[in-house]
């Protein structure tokens, strides 16, 4: 737990690619159809990024906008981290490319891979480093290129995912939402529910694993569904009570935008009502790190806040991992 808070989310900005399938046509690609996949999850469409746009390219759109609205300069930027489980190559980091891409000064870069909670989780981190007095502008990024992991021969994945990206500018001093505190947490017990196998130390590229199709996402979308709502449930109420404060008081739940039953099963066991939390999966899928930022940025937009109105932003991911955060508007 972690409240050393009082960030200022000074601006937020996003950016989906251009590239829309929704169900009806995914269905013709895959053995599915648009009521499984609306009825099962609340999706209707996704957005793909082009053969061409990196994770890398998407996180920049989105932290042009965030520097925008927060009114600062590259150059003011001494801090960049990127969360994302499809960087642009394993190494170097996508941080490194964005910075490069932005023009921002020769600051510490670092990418987080904490899954669907890596936002948060990168907020977090941020909130910390800034904390320490020894960065001043942090830029925080969650982006995805789902697609370039996607089995196309597995239906019970490949329909749940889309590509994104969300950013946020985050600094000690200035004017815009505060952040109150976060939770993160993890547990590593059972890594197989949601992985992707191949690729790492353990099973290096080979014509095997290619043929095991072990660079592809794969999950237990059953066993993924009962834990989420159970971490994010205990994540929240944990980070609230931490702070002293009653469930009643909450305004606004943005949740990771993964399943839109899981949102209802979330809603009835915090009992907060449906209609305080913000949904867009149905337009995106699943991001994964980009949902949250995305979701944020859009219910900005949307001047869904206002004036000290109390956020919970809460999101579960590969891993396990577990991320909530409190932010007064
Ligand atoms: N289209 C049509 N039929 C399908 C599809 C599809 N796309 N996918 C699976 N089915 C079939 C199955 O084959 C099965 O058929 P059978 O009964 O004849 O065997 C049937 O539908 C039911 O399959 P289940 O897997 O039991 O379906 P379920 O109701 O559990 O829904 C789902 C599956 C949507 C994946 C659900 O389990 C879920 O949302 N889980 C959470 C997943 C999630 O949120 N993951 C994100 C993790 S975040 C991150 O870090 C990336």
């Amino acid at each position: 737990m972690s409240d050393s808070g009082s960030s200022i989310l000074r601006g937020i900005g996003s950016y989906v690619p251009s590239i829309k399938v929704d169900n009806n046509e995914l269905s013709k690609k895959v053995d599915t159809s648009d009521e499984w996949i609306r009825s099962r999850t609340g999706i209707k469409e996704r957005r793909y990024a082009a053969e061409d746009e990196n994770t890398s390219d998407l996180a920049l759109k989105a932290s042009q906008r965030a520097i925008d609205m927060a009114g600062v300069s590259p150059e003011e930027i001494d801090l960049v981290l990127v969360a994302t489980i499809t960087p642009d190559m394993a190494f170097p980091s996508t941080a490194c490319l964005l910075q490069h891409k932005l023009g921002i000064p020769q600051v510490a870069c670092f990418d987080l891979e904490a899954a669907c909670s890596g936002f948060l989780y990168a907020l977090d981190v941020a909130d910390g480093m800034l904390s320490s007095g020894r960065y001043k502008c942090a830029l925080v990024v969650g982006a995805e290129k789902l697609s370039s992991i996607m089995d196309w021969e597995d239906r019970t994945t490949c329909v749940l995912f889309g590509d994104g990206a969300g950013a946020a500018i985050l600094t000690k001093t200035g004017k815009g939402a505060e952040m109150l505190g976060f939770q993160c947490g993890a547990d590593g017990s059972n890594p197989s529910l949601l992985h992707q196998p191949a690729g790492g130390s353990a099973l290096p590229a080979s014509t095997e694993t290619i043929l095991a199709r072990g660079h592809f996402l794969k999950m237990n979308g059953r066993e993924i569904f009962k834990s989420a709502v159970r971490v994010m449930e205990r994540a929240s109420r944990e980070l609230l009570s931490h702070h002293g404060i009653d469930i009643s008081e909450v305004n606004h739940v943005i949740p990771h935008q993964a399943n839109a039953r899981i949102v209802e099963s979330l809603s009835q066991r915090l009992e907060i009502p449906l209609d305080k939390f913000f949904c867009n999966l149905h337009k995106y899928g699943n991001t994964s790190a980009a949902s949250i930022p995305i979701a944020l940025d859009e219910a900005f937009k949307a001047e869904k806040f206002r004036k000290d109105d109390l956020g919970l932003l809460v999101a579960f991911g590969a891993g396990l991992t577990w991320s909530s955060a409190l932010v007064r508007f």
